[in-house]
C-alpha cells in the first residue's frame, strides 16, 4: 500500500471511530502527539504523588491515613498504564525517566504548588482529581486504544479520589472555625493552579485542533475549563466556601458561570520549571529512580532466571 492510501485508511478508521491499535500504521506526528501527551500525563501521575505523599504519616487518624494511602498508591498505577501505554508507540521506560528527570518532558503544573496543611489533601482531592476527572472521561474515547482504554481504569479510581477529598473538605468546613479557615485557605490557594490544569486558552493551544482532528482531544482546553468551573462552584457552595474569584457570577444568558482572568503568566512561569516547587518535585523523582535501581535490578534478574527456566522445561518437554 502506498503511504496515501495507508493515511487514507488512518483517516478513515479516526472518522469512523475505529480505535488506533500499537501495529496499526499511523502518521509519524499521530505517534509524536500521544507519546509526548501519554507520557507526560504519566509523569503528572507520579510528580502528584509528591504533595499528597508529604502528607500520609500526618493524617488525622487512621482512616484518613489509609485512604490517602491507597490514593497514593493509586496514582502510582495510574502512572505505570500510562508508561506502558506510551511503550506501545515505542519509546522506553529509561527514555521518558531521562526526559523527566532533565526537564526535558513536562508534567502537569498543579503538582509544583506545596502542600501545607491537611486541608489542602481534600483541595487537593476535590478540585485536582475533579479537574482530572474532567479532563479524563473524554480521554476514554481517545482515537489510541491502549491510551483510551488505560483511562477507563483511571477514571473508576479518579472518582474514589475526587469523593474522599470532597469528604475531608465537608469535615473541616463543618467543624470549628479553625477547621473552616483551613479549608478555605486550601480553597484560595488551589483553586486558580486546578482552573489552569486544562491547559491555555484555546487560542494559544498549539496542539488542540489537530488533537482533535485526530479525536486524542475530545473537547477544547476551555470548554472543560468552563465545565469544570460551572460545576465545582455548585459544590462550593454546599461546603459554604467561596473560591476565591471576585467575578465569579452566574451568567443567565450563557447558562455558565463567568470568572476572572487567569494569570497566564504564573501558569508559563510554572510550566517553565519556575514554580515554588519544580525543583523540589524533580529532586524527589531523581532520588526515587535512583534508589530504586536495584529493584529494577533484581525484578530483571528474577523474569530472566524464570524465561530460561521455562525455556528448559519446554525444551526437554519437546
Ligand atoms: N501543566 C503543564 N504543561 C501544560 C499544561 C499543564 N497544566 N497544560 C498544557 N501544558 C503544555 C502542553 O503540554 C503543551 O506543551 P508541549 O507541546 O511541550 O507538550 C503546551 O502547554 C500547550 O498546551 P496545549 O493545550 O497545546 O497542549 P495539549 O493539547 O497537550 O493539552 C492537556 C494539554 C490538556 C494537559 C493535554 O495534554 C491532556 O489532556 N493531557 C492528558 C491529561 C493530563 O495530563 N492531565 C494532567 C493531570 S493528571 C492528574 O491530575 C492525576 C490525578 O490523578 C491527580
Amino acid at each position: 500500500m502506498t503511504v496515501d492510501s495507508l493515511q487514507e485508511h488512518f483517516d478513515d478508521k479516526v472518522k469512523r471511530e475505529v480505535t488506533i491499535e500499537p501495529r496499526d500504521w499511523m502518521p509519524d506526528d499521530y505517534r509524536k502527539t500521544l507519546l509526548r501527551q501519554i507520557s507526560q500525563h504519566a509523569h503528572s501521575e507520579i510528580v502528584g504523588m509528591l504533595p499528597e505523599g508529604n502528607w500520609i504519616t500526618r493524617a488525622p487518624n487512621l482512616r484518613r491515613k489509609a485512604v490517602l494511602l491507597a490514593k497514593v498508591q493509586d496514582e502510582a498505577g495510574h502512572g505505570l498504564y500510562l508508561y506502558s501505554a506510551a511503550e506501545t508507540l515505542g519509546s522506553s521506560r529509561d527514555e521518558m525517566m531521562e526526559q523527566l528527570h532533565s526537564g526535558k518532558a513536562k508534567y502537569s503544573s498543579i503538582f509544583n504548588y506545596p502542600s501545607l496543611t491537611w486541608a489542602d489533601m481534600g483541595a487537593i482531592g476535590w478540585l485536582v482529581d475533579g479537574a482530572a476527572i474532567m479532563n479524563q472521561v473524554p480521554l476514554c474515547r481517545a482515537s489510541y486504544g491502549p491510551y483510551a482504554r488505560a483511562m477507563v481504569r483511571v477514571c473508576k479510581e479518579e472518582s474514589f479520589h475526587q469523593r474522599q477529598g470532597f469528604e475531608i473538605m465537608l469535615t473541616l468546613s463543618n467543624g470549628t472555625e479553625v477547621q473552616k479557615k483551613l479549608a478555605q485557605d486550601a480553597l484560595n490557594r488551589w483553586w486558580w493552579p486546578s482552573i489552569m490544569m486544562f491547559g491555555p486558552p484555546d487560542d494559544n493551544s498549539p496542539n488542540t485542533e489537530q488533537s482533535m482532528r485526530w479525536r486524542i482531544k475530545r473537547i477544547s482546553n476551555d470548554e472543560l475549563r468552563q465545565r469544570f468551573i460551572d460545576v465545582t462552584v455548585e459544590q462550593a457552595k454546599i461546603l459554604g466556601l467561596t473560591p476565591p474569584d471576585k467575578d465569579l457570577k452566574w451568567n443567565e444568558a450563557t447558562g455558565h458561570y463567568d470568572f476572572g482572568a487567569i494569570n497566564w503568566d504564573e501558569f508559563w512561569n510554572v510550566v517553565k520549571g519556575n514554580g515554588p516547587c519544580n525543583k523540589e518535585r524533580l529532586e524527589a523523582r531523581k532520588k526515587a529512580w535512583e534508589e530504586g535501581e536495584w529493584v529494577r535490578e533484581a525484578a530483571l534478574a528474577y523474569s530472566k532466571k524464570r524465561s530460561e527456566r521455562n525455556n528448559k522445561i519446554s525444551a526437554k518437554a519437546a
